[in-house]
């Protein structure tokens, strides 16, 4: 999906009018990336000068937010996420092996969104169940004790692109 395209006519509007909601109030600049992002899955790049512009603040001001909470993103995100453990016990245990796997099974590299927004890739430092090792995390859901059997059978739909 091309950004340009999102924020023309109807989401250009419904953008603007979700800004309008917070004018000039500046305290109200997480709130209204939050509000932003539940409605569109991310925030629109383009949406950036218009919020610095309402609440009276750089752009470079807004982008600094947006970078520094790890939980807003300025790219379209799949809808569902994928996160393969790379923690030490989970490395251990073929972990490596998993990612590389699950990369190949959904044509993805780290950081990446299938075009169909239907996953974004990404890799974790651990996730608290290191006895389950390896684990990789399917949409909030972790999966553990990975291997190979497991990750073709979490992506059958995604068969053919190896
Ligand atoms: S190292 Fe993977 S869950 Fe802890």
């Amino acid at each position: 999906m091309d950004n340009e395209e999102i924020i023309r006519g109807a989401d250009l509007a419904r953008i603007i009018a979700i800004v309008s909601e917070y004018s000039q109030q500046k305290w109200a600049l997480i709130p209204l990336l939050q509000k932003i992002q539940s409605e569109f899955g991310y925030i629109p790049p383009q949406s950036i000068p218009i919020i610095a512009k309402n609440l009276r603040l750089f752009p470079s001001q807004v982008q600094g937010v947006i970078s520094f909470y790890t939980q807003l993103y300025t790219q379209p995100r799949g809808r569902k996420v994928i996160r393969v453990c790379r923690g030490t016990a989970c490395h251990v245990r073929g972990g490596k092996t998993i990612l590389k796997l699950v990369k190949r099974h959904l044509d993805l590299e780290e950081g990446e969104t299938s075009p169909d927004l239907e996953y974004t890739l990404e890799t974790v430092a651990c996730i608290g169940v290191c006895a389950l090792a390896p684990n990789i995390v399917v949409a909030d859901h972790v999966h553990g004790h990975m291997n190979p059997k497991k990750v073709a059978q979490l992506f059958r739909n995604r068969e053919g692109r190896e």
